[in-house]
């Protein structure tokens, strides 16, 4: 996967994601305004680790333990839609050549299931 999309590909995905994310009424509340571009740096770093490219994201970061580090966000089902969502449209716009946005689509809508821990309000 990162041979085929690069570290252009998902710094693309991936800023595509977060520029969505200010504005929007879920997503926003949760995250530290100050911190989006550093977000975006470890979101950006994960997936290129975790597909094949160098492994940045472990040498700053540690072990990712992703269930954990989103234990203080509210991942309610309905913030996991909307985060799915949000990514699915970044999909859609960074044109990723075929398979990856496939392969992608269908990680994220995995992983961002085991990500809910808490119950709508
Ligand atoms: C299900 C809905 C999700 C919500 C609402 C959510 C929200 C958040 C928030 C608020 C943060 C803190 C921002 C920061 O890094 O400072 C974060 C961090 C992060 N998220 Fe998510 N996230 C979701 C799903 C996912 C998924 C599916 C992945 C991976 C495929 C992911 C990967 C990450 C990573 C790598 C970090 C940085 C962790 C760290 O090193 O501290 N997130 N997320």
């Amino acid at each position: 996967m990162y041979a085929a999309i690069g570290e252009d590909g998902f710094a693309r995905l991936v800023a595509a994601f977060y520029r969505q994310v200010p504005a929007d009424a879920i997503l926003a509340p949760m995250y530290v305004p100050g911190e989006l571009v550093a977000a975006e740096m470890r979101l950006r770093d994960f997936l290129v680790g975790r597909f094949g490219g160098p492994s940045r994201y472990i040498e700053s970061r540690g072990h990712p333990r992703l269930r954990m580090r989103h234990a203080p966000f509210a991942v309610t089902p309905a913030a996991r839609d909307r985060w799915l969502q949000l990514m699915m449209r970044a999909l859609d716009e960074a044109e990723l050549p075929p398979p990856a946005g496939d392969i992608l689509r269908g990680f994220f809508a995995d992983v961002s299931m085991m990500m809910i821990n808490r119950t709508n309000d």
